[in-house]
């Protein structure tokens, strides 16, 4: 069932679990988020980025997640994942999406907001959800924590932000980053400063970014077959579970699914030489992300949640 991410990420809110945002540029990713979602009975966010749209064309994307969202009883919603201005956003409402992100925390803070706000009007006109982003994703490496404390959510400028912006979900920066090389050492989520956050944004529901684990699983698999990734670290499933015990309500997954299909991949042609059907290594790939995906849910206790 296609709905929007207000509606998804209300119902975990109230229920404290979180649902998971899986970015996607192709049909196999899309197919295994589906069958994870419908087999862990769980909602789904299906994000899409700029880039995505630049890799698999805005109506390609747009038409086979509606598709597949109308073909299951589970909500899942269809988003755009780090918007870039309002001609984006507005393409992409065009094209049916049911929620935006306008990600325009590169500006400053009354620039952000200038835009976001041009967002959350176009969009709420067209009952869309709308989430953006204050502080940027620059993880905490331990030797600078101050330099880039600086760029973790302040939480008076979020309560500020969200009264004149009317969002209704606010990506925050509490020292995950995005892509597979998070943190030299253990990461460590500022939770101090997420429940700051949460104290004072009453008004918009909480999203964290750039929280794949990046599982050793997967590494070895991908390091096995000649992926070279030596250095890559994620976010603990621990604190994970701590952020959403603190009121996260969506999470967003990119890095370890592409770690899985790229793992999944690079097994198939070096143990299968003679394959040349495409599909004998996306399957593998599908089914290695699907298994992924399953986990997240089950992690961010969405299973379960839905008929
Ligand atoms: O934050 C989103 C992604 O992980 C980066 O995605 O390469 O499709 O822009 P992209
Ligand atoms: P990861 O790179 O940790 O998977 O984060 C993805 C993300 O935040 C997409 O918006
Ligand atoms: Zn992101």
């Amino acid at each position: 069932m296609l709905t929007t991410n207000n509606e998804i990420m209300s119902a975990a809110a109230m229920d404290g679990y979180a649902v998971g945002a899986f970015n996607i540029s192709n049909l196999e990713t899309l197919l295994a988020i589906a069958e994870a979602a419908v087999e862990e009975k769980s909602p789904a966010i299906i994000g899409v980025t700029p880039s995505a749209i630049r890799y698999g064309g805005l109506n390609h994307l747009a038409e086979i997640v509606k598709v597949s969202a109308k073909s299951i009883s589970q909500p899942m919603s269809l988003h755009l994942d780090h918007g870039k201005d309002v001609e984006n956003v507005r393409n992409c409402i065009d094209a049916g999406f049911t929620s935006v992100m306008i990600d325009a925390s590169h500006l400053g803070f009354e620039e952000n907001i200038a835009v976001t706000k041009e967002v959350v009007s176009l969009a709420h006109s067209r009952c869309v959800s709308v989430e953006a982003e204050l502080g940027r994703l620059m993880g905490i490496e331990e030797e600078v924590v101050e330099e880039k404390e600086a760029f973790l959510t302040d939480p008076d400028e979020a309560e500020e932000f969200v009264r004149r912006t009317g969002i209704d979900a606010l990506a925050i920066a509490i020292g995950t980053a995005h892509g597979p090389y998070k943190s030299k050492g253990e990461p460590k989520l500022d939770f101090a400063r997420l429940n700051a956050i949460k104290e004072r944004v009453k008004g918009a529901l909480i999203v964290l970014h750039g929280a794949s684990s990046v599982p050793p699983w997967i590494i070895s698999k991908a390091s096995k077959y000649g992926a070279e990734l030596s250095g890559a670290k994620g976010i603990p499933e621990k604190q994970i579970k701590k952020a959403i015990s603190l009121g996260v309500s969506k999470i967003n997954i990119d890095t370890d699914l592409r770690l899985a299909f790229t793992g999944a991949v690079r097994e198939t042609l070096a143990t299968s030489p003679k394959a040349y059907d495409p599909r004998k290594f996306l399957i593998h790939a599908k089914e290695t992300m699907k298994e992924v995906v399953k986990g997240k849910m089950q992690l961010f206790g969405s299973s379960g949640k839905t008929p």
